[in-house]
C-alpha cells in the first residue's frame, strides 16, 4: 500500500512524484518557432502542482516560484518533460522542485531547459489553509533536498521581510515629500 493512502502517515518522495510530457504546438511558441517562457513557467506550475496535489490530496495554490534560468531553447515540435518532486512539506505549505527537459522529437537527446523550487500552500473547500502531512525523505539526494529546501525557505523569509522594509522606507519618503 501507498503510504499516501493513510492521510495520517507521514509521505514518501516517491508518492507524490509527478512527470508530464508535452508536445510544443506553433501556439505555444514567439515568432521564431521557440516556446515562450511565460508558458513553460505554466507548465512548470501544472507540474509542481500535480506533486503539491498527490502529496495533500486537498486543493494547493501557489504561492511562490522561484528565479528561473531558461537555459536552452525549446522548439516546435519537440517534446517537454517535466519531473515534479516534494522537497520538504513545512505547516500548511509544500515545496516542490521542478525539471524541466526538451527532447528532440528525432534523435531522442534530452537537453535541461529549467529548473524551479514553487512553494504551494493547501488549502480547504473555504479556502481556509490546511495542515500538510509530513515528507519523510529516503535516499541520500531525497535527504540532501529536504535539507536545502529549510534553508531556501529561511532565505525566502528575509527576502520578504527586506522587500517590506523597502517598501515603508519608500512610503515614508514620498509621505515626506508631497
Ligand atoms: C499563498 C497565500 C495562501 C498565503 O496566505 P497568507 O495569509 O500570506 O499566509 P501566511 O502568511 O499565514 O502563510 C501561510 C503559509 O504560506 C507560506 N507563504 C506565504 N506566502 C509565501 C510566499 N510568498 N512564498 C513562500 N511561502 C509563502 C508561509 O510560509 C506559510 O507556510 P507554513 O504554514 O508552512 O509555515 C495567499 O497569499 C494567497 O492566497 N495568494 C494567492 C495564491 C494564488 O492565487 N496563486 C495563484 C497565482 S495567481
Amino acid at each position: 500500500m501507498s503510504s499516501s493512502e493513510n492521510p495520517q502517515t507521514a509521505r514518501l518522495v516517491s508518492d507524490s512524484q509527478s512527470e508530464m510530457t508535452e508536445i510544443i504546438l506553433p501556439n505555444d511558441t514567439n515568432t521564431l518557432g521557440n516556446l515562450l517562457g511565460g508558458r513553460l513557467m505554466h507548465f512548470i506550475d501544472i507540474t509542481g502542482a500535480m506533486a503539491a496535489y498527490r502529496h495533500t490530496r486537498t486543493h494547493v495554490v501557489t504561492a511562490s516560484m522561484d528565479h528561473i534560468d531558461f537555459i536552452h531553447p525549446v522548439h516546435v515540435g519537440d517534446l517537454l518533460i517535466l519531473k515534479a518532486s516534494v522537497n520538504r512539506a513545512f505547516r500548511t505549505s509544500l515545496e516542490v522542485g521542478v525539471k524541466a527537459w526538451v527532447e528532440n522529437t528525432f534523435n531522442s537527446t534530452r537537453l535541461h531547459v529549467a529548473s524551479a523550487y514553487l512553494v504551494f500552500v493547501a488549502i480547504d473547500q473555504n479556502g481556509r489553509r490546511v495542515q500538510v502531512p509530513e515528507l519523510k525523505p529516503v535516499t541520500a539526494d531525497e535527504q540532501r533536498r529536504f535539507a536545502d529546501a529549510l534553508l531556501r525557505r529561511r532565505h525566502r523569509e528575509a527576502e520578504a521581510v527586506r522587500r517590506k522594509k523597502e517598501r515603508q522606507a519608500a512610503a515614508e519618503v514620498a509621505a515626506a515629500t508631497s
